[in-house]
């Protein structure tokens, strides 16, 4: 059975309802966080929780906890969920109203906590790398909240889906974003680069990580904006997010990047990543066997 937690109450996810006037049902109107948690332990919840405020007050909705609050709740999620892994979905509306796109005069939040299954990449992604294409960024210029409408976003995966690829890759004004649900990392000349946080995408805890790991490693990276031709012509292509932590992308709009293969540098942050997981995350002492060899 799977606990959630609605509005003041933790019940069956069967038994969790909401009304069909809720603004996050009739405009999207809401945020949202997803919250990897290994064995039992949040992952970077305070970074998330900041975040979430970081959405609300992108969205003019007043946080309806504060972050002890949001810790104790999300706290008891976790030690009903099945299993030790979770992503932790948090959901916050504007709550119900009557269907009017102006702000009701007295909303109440809706507050949702879902534990949903946190399953790593396949071993055969992590050695073979995944395919993915690019599109244009169609979305508004507020992307650094993560809001609930997700209507572009779910449009862009679906493309890559129905090319059977992995991400959607988003290219605005000649300039690489994100991906449709990730952030996106290539390595040009040797060099890794990021983009730069801006509105025009959401600011990754994962993409967070991997520029800390990169300076921890000693990977020379530079954070500025990437053009598409810089994309297209990358060694390497990476992608982040909660639940797909960092995975090469070795296929391009049906074109090799690189040698196809993923590269060397992705070999170091998957393994530096690995790492950081289990010894971080998890709070283990020892790392775990490698699971790609070096050379491979
Ligand atoms: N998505 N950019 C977009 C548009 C995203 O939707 C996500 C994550 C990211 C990566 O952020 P983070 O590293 O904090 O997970 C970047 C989540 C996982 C989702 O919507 O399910």
């Amino acid at each position: 059975m799977t606990t959630v937690y609605l509005n003041g109450r933790f019940l069956p996810l069967e038994e969790a309802h909401i009304p069909v006037m809720d603004r996050g049902f009739l405009f999207g109107d809401g945020v949202y966080e997803v919250i990897p948690v290994y064995s039992r332990r949040p992952f970077r919840l305070r970074e998330h929780l900041a975040r979430l405020q970081a959405s609300l007050d992108g969205i003019r909705l007043e946080n309806p906890h504060a972050s002890a609050t949001w810790e104790s709740l999300i706290g008891r999620i976790i030690e009903q969920a099945e299993s030790e892994d979770q992503g932790i979905y948090v959901q916050v509306t504007r709550g119900p109203g009557p269907r009017d796109h102006a702000f009701p005069k007295q909303a109440t939040p809706t507050v949702f906590i879902l534990p949903l299954a946190l399953t790593p990449p396949a071993p055969e992604l992590v050695a073979n790398g995944v395919a993915a294409i690019t599109a244009p960024d169609n979305r508004w210029l507020r992307c650094d909240l993560k809001a609930t409408s997700l209507l572009p976003n779910v449009l862009l995966r679906q493309l890559s889906v129905d090319a059977g690829c992995a991400e959607t890759l988003l290219l605005r004004d000649g300039f690489l974003s994100e991906g449709s649900a990730s952030n996106i990392f290539v390595v040009a000349n040797g060099l890794l680069l990021a983009p730069p946080k801006s509105n025009l995408m959401l600011p990754g805890i994962t993409y967070d990580v991997v520029l800390e790991l990169a300076r921890a490693q000693g990977i020379a990276h530079e954070v500025r904006p990437i053009s598409e031709t810089e994309l297209r012509g990358a060694g390497e292509v990476w992608l982040t997010s909660s639940t797909k932590e960092v995975l090469a992308v070795t296929t391009l709009d049906d074109q090799p990047v690189g040698d196809g293969r993923p590269g060397p540098l992705f070999r170091r942050m998957h393994a530096a990543y690995q790492d950081y997981k289990h010894i971080v995350m998890r709070g283990v002492k020892s790392p775990p066997a490698p699971l790609l060899q070096s050379g491979e």
